[in-house]
């Protein structure tokens, strides 16, 4: 995780530092700190807690120049606090370097240093790196960088200045991600775009072990040898704007808003009524899909709960059996994979550490990967054969929903395509179920437009220590994301339960009071999941029901109903999620919790 940012220009390099670790925060906020060169004078600023605490430091204790590096902490190795926080250096304070990943063989290095008589403050990983560089260096900054990473074990993205060559700055990046900003005179690194947007669209998105040398002539990339290398430039088409909160409180409301025209643009020229489908980057040939026996749906947190509804929706249109799986369990299972087996991965991000993993694997065993991701040209996005962008924009909230629900979109997309392809349903079903898709970005603002009835039930649910949701297939993948979305962002305790495996143990748990959503959107499911309602209705439970219209005789078994427009079965988890998401945000908002940034968590993920 971690976010690091560097700059080397004519402008005020604090500034630039501390605007781009603003677009950084996401990945991680547990401290902050930058280092600035300034007339051959290495200065460190840096702060446990969010990046405003680094700004009061700087405002007691200001720093500028025009050379400089920053980070935004998320910790792994060592609590958060001022001396564990980024920048780190070596023992003599001469060589600054800022780290997102981690070094596994750290242990060893740090001993053998000690033992050459480096003294440590921190109890860091990342330490071991300014230390290691001050071991190797002999006069070549670059040269000094690749002999120590040579010897570093793991991951890692590094920005490195330091005070021997006070007009450089060195970048690499292994299993982390780093782009290169390249402006007019100026030069940026930074983990993730939005940090330069305000400067610069053409940026070098690096590949491993590509080594980055930036003085005032501009930026060279170098391999481990030392041999120069061509790189393409990649010039951003999105906006800065839309990653900023346009009017709303909150990131997450926000993106939660834009869930109409994330749905529309995901669609946009792939779905076209009498039309077969169209997925750009997907190659995958006809005679490819008839060899896959096995699908495995492979990814993390929300993205894993998309994968569940992927399952369902593949099986049932395209016929081939899917097995979801938490992608750091399946990489380290010893899977079942031939090359007959086809490994889709979920990831927002598209550099999430244990989603890139379980694509490594699969490759290694000859299986074809395909990449459902938000983020262009992100890493899983470079390492799989086949990909699928999802085009929600910039998500900057921790708790993730337009990302959801547009996975969710090219999840039905990918089973329609597969069950084109295979004519393995009738051709009238998939155009039914496609006019059905392109209704559902109205259908989505129909949601949206009606809030009161939810926001009040946030307020009784926020008086709740457990709040238990029950679904049944379809459904029951929904449940498991209000879950997740509500203990995220508003730290109760939630349990996502099948309707019918409740009985099994866990309605033990349910007494007067009890708080239970049950959502009842599946038609062939719908009296089954009344008796289930029942149930906990007898034991004493209030209990909302989020169901469709045309399904208004919940109403008498249930204490409050939510309604979703009518709508297929098979599409009815893009609607149903959406009052769910709206439920987890008044609850956060009810309790004063900080909706976009929650505690203990990281938007990007990028460390096992
Ligand atoms: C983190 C985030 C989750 C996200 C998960 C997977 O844990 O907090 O919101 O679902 O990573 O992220 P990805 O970028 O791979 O979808």
């Amino acid at each position: 995780m971690c976010g690091i940012v560097g700059y080397l220009g004519n402008k005020d390099a604090t500034k630039v530092l501390i605007d781009g670790l603003s677009k950084l925060e996401y990945r991680g906020y547990d401290s902050a700190g930058i280092a600035i060169m300034n007339e051959g004078e290495l200065s460190v600023r840096k702060r446990k807690g969010r990046l405003a605490n680094l700004e009061e430091q700087l405002e007691s204790n200001p720093v500028s120049g025009s050379i400089g590096i920053g980070h935004t902490r998320w910790a792994t190795h060592g609590e958060p606090s001022d001396r564990n926080s980024h920048p780190h250096t070596n023992t003599k304070g001469t060589i600054a370097v800022v780290h997102n990943g981690i070094i596994e063989n750290y242990m060893v290095l740090r001993e053998w240093l000690s033992s050459e008589g480096y003294k440590f403050q921190s109890e860091t990983d990342t330490e071991v790196i300014p230390q290691l560089v001050d071991y190797y260096y002999e006069g070549n900054l670059l040269e000094a960088v690749i002999k120590a990473v040579e010897k570093m074990h793991g991951s890692y993205a590094l920005g490195v200045v330091s005070k021997d060559e006070p007009d450089k700055m060195i970048a690499v990046r292994k299993d982390s991600p780093l782009i290169v900003g390249i402006g007019e005179k100026e030069s940026f690194i930074a983990s993730d775009i939005p940090a330069v947007l305000n400067y610069t669209r053409d940026v070098y998105l690096l590949e491993d072990n590509e080594f980055v040398l930036i003085d005032k002539d501009g930026i060279k990339l170098f391999d481990e040898n030392m041999d120069v290398i061509d790189k393409e430039v990649f010039h951003v088409t999105w906006n800065a704007d839309a990653a900023e909160k346009g009017g709303y409180d909150t990131f997450m409301l926000k993106e939660i808003y834009e869930q109409p025209k994330a749905i529309k643009d995901t669609l946009t020229s792939r779905v076209i009524k009498g039309e077969l489908i169209k997925l750009d980057s997907i190659k995958i040939t006809k005679e490819q899909l008839e060899n896959i026996d096995k699908i495995y749906i492979v990814a993390c947190g929300t993205a894993y709960n998309a994968g569940v509804v992927g399952k369902y929706v593949i099986e049932s249109l395209a016929k081939i059996p899917v097995e979801v799986d938490i992608a750091s369990e399946f990489r380290y299972r010893d899977p079942f994979i031939t090359d007959k087996t086809l490994l889709i991965v979920i990831s927002q991000s598209g550099e999430t550490a244990d989603t890139m993993a379980a694509v490594r694997l699969a490759k290694s065993k000859n299986a074809r990967v395909l990449a459902i991701t938000n983020v262009v040209g992100s890493s899983v996005a470079r390492e799989a054969e086949d990909v699928l962008y999802t085009w929600a924009g910039p998500e900057i909230a921790v708790a993730s929903t337009k990302a959801y629900t547009t996975m969710l979109i090219a999840l039905y997309m990918i089973a329609l395509y597969f069950a084109e392809q295979k004519g393995s349903i009738r051709e009238k079903e998939i155009e039914k179920i496609k006019s059905g898709l392109l209704d559902l970005s109205e259908k989505t603002a129909e949601v949206l437009s009606d809030t009161d009835a939810i926001e009040e039930f946030a307020k009784e649910v926020a008086k709740h220590k457990d709040v238990f949701f029950l679904g049944r297939g379809l459904d029951f993948a929904i449940a498991m994301e209000a879950s997740l979305k509500l203990k995220e962002i508003s730290y109760i305790h939630s349990e996502a339960y099948a309707g019918g495996e409740l009985k099994h143990g866990t309605i033990a748990l349910i007494e007067e009071g009890t708080a239970v959503i049950a959502l009842t959107t599946q038609s062939a499911l719908f009296e089954k999941m009344v008796s289930n309602i029942k149930e906990v209705t007898t034991r004493g439970a209030n209990v909302l029901a989020i169901s469709k219209e045309g399904y208004e005789e919940i109403q008498k078994s249930v204490d409050t109903t939510i309604y979703i427009p009518k709508v297929r079965s098979i599409l009815a988890p893009v609607l149903s999620v959406i009052p769910l998401q709206l439920l987890a945000y008044y609850v956060a908002v009810e309790k004063g919790c900080d909706v976009d940034k929650p505690r203990n968590l990281a938007k990007s993920v990028t460390v096992e």
